[in-house]
This record gives structure tokens, C-alpha cells and sequence, in this order.
């Protein structure tokens, strides 16, 4: 394992709190995403992975702490102010708008028009474009046929309407895409072809955080695994150095793991 400790983060958390009125979603916690690197965040119901991943997507603003992008502190006010700094989150019911067709999908809230008056002031797409761009960018990712561009995304199964969204984030330059239980709802073979598509993302130079429930495919795609408990990160493993059961006894508070024994630098 090559462990180099200058590398820094492209997101970091420090010292995160954030409370819902007398209930405490982050309790000082600690986060570091390396470059290239699948993080997986694991944890039991209510241990605040979806917390921080919104904390860090934008959707909620911190309570105190701070939060830094390529080594820059953060702020951000929604979502797409995440996104317009690189930051892209998959949100599993959120992902796709089921009444438009993929492309229109892959280009919402982003969308292209015509150049000249047509534009302007009619504000008229460029649907030509963007399906160009569309079927490019998904037949690079391998996910879907072309014929297939103009479905609308509520005939699409439910792994490739999870494959539409992950290919949104791959599309734009993303640096970060952030994915909260992208295969919960999926089909075994569903599954294993949305976590090819995260194993495509990283080899893009992309950095990945999931979040998920799923042992073994947290072991099958993941660098390291942030492991939240009580609002705060209890350890960062790998899937060398702990097994399954190792990671279920931190979850639960049966394990503890001294910070010697952690991977709190990138193993990439
Ligand atoms: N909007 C909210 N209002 C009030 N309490 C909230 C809110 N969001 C989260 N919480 C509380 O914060 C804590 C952390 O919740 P969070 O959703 O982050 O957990 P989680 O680790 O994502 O759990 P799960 O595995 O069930 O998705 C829980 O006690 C939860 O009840
Ligand atoms: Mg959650």
C-alpha cells in the first residue's frame, strides 16, 4: 500500500456540528476526500452520513466548522452553487426528472440554447446539441444505446435511471459526485453496473464519495471507508486492513481503532 500524507484533500471537513433543534446530526465531525479516490461512509440508521454529505452538497449549511474544496473554504448556499465548484451529488429518488427524455435530463438546470436571436429571445434549446453531447457522453460510459436518447427517463429501468444520473455527473467536468445509496433500490444486475460505472468515474480522475449499506459492495469498490457513528466519524479503514465484521463492530461501538492503526491518508 503506498501511503503519502502530503497529498491533500479535495474536500475537507473540520471540526463539522450541525444540529435539528435538540437533535444532533454532527457532532465534530472530522472528513477528508482524496483525488481519485472511492470513499465509501458507512454507518447505522441515523449515524448522519446523509447529514454530512449534505453539509458538504450544499443542501444544509453547518452549524459551525469548516468546510474546504481544493484547499479553499466553502460555503456554499444550495446545491447548485456545490456544483458550479465541482461538486455533484446523486440523490436516489432526486436524480432524474421521470417526464423528460435523457438528454433533457443530463442537461437540466444547465441547458443550452441556440445561439443568435433564436436564444436570446426566444429562449429556444439547442436539443440537437445536447443530444449529441448526451449520446457521447453515455455510450463513453457504456450505459446506454443510442436509439435509446430520446426515452424518457420513466420508461428507463431502475438502474439505468440510476446510470442516467451518475452519466450527469460524469458529463460536466464534475471533480467530486457524491452518491447516497445509488443501488438501494436496485437489482443485483443493476447494481453491479452502476458500480462499474463508479470504477469508470475514478479511472476518469474523478473522486467518488457512496454512501451504503452494502458490505460487500462497499469492499468491492471502495479505497477507504469512513466509518460515522454518533454524528462523528468513529475511523477511516480499508478493505485490507478490516474485514466486513470489523466494520459492522465500529458502526456499533464494539471496535474501536487506534488513529495509528487508521487510514487517514489516501492510499492512491
Ligand atoms: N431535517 C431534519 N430534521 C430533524 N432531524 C433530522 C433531520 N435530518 C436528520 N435528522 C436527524 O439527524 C440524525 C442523523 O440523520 P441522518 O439522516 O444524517 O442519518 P443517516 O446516517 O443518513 O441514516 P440512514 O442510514 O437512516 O440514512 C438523526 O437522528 C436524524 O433523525
Ligand atoms: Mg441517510
Amino acid at each position: 500500500m503506498t501511503v503519502s500524507t502530503s497529498a491533500q484533500p479535495i474536500v475537507q471537513g473540520k471540526d463539522l456540528n450541525k444540529s435539528f433543534g435538540r437533535v444532533i446530526g454532527l457532532n465534530n465531525c472530522q472528513f477528508e476526500l482524496f483525488p481519485g479516490e472511492v470513499l465509501a461512509v458507512v454507518g447505522d440508521n441515523g449515524a448522519g452520513k446523509s447529514t454530512l454529505i449534505k453539509c458538504i452538497s450544499g443542501a444544509h449549511e453547518v452549524d459551525s466548522g469548516k468546510i474546504f474544496v481544493n484547499d479553499q473554504e466553502v460555503s456554499f448556499k444550495s446545491t447548485h452553487d456545490a456544483r458550479t465548484h465541482g461538486v455533484e451529488t446523486v440523490y436516489q429518488t432526486l436524480a432524474v426528472a421521470p417526464a423528460l427524455d435523457i438528454s433533457e435530463n443530463l442537461y437540466l438546470g444547465r441547458e443550452v440554447r441556440k445561439k443568435g436571436i433564436l436564444g436570446k429571445v426566444f429562449r429556444s434549446l439547442d436539443k440537437k446539441h445536447m443530444r449529441e453531447v448526451s449520446t457521447k457522453s453515455l455510450s463513453d460510459l457504456g450505459v446506454l444505446t443510442v436509439q435509446s436518447i430520446t426515452q424518457t427517463v420513466e420508461t428507463l429501468s431502475g438502474g439505468q435511471r440510476q446510470a442516467v444520473a451518475v452519466a450527469r455527473a460524469g458529463t460536466f467536468g464534475s471533480q467530486v459526485v457524491i452518491l447516497d445509496e445509488p443501488t438501494a433500490a436496485l437489482g443485483v444486475n443493476e447494481s453491479a453496473r452502476v458500480l462499474q460505472l463508479i470504477k469508470d468515474l475514478r479511472e476518469r480522475g474523478m473522486s467518488i464519495i457512496l454512501i451504503s449499506h452494502n458490505m460487500p459492495q462497499v469492499f468491492d469498490v471502495a479505497d477507504r471507508i469512513h466509518i460515522q457513528r454518533l454524528g462523528r466519524r468513529a475511523a477511516v479503514v480499508t478493505p485490507q486492513s478490516h474485514t466486513m465484521n470489523d466494520v459492522v463492530a465500529i458502526m456499533t461501538g464494539a471496535m474501536t481503532v487506534p488513529e495509528e492503526e487508521q487510514q487517514l491518508g489516501p492510499v492512491r
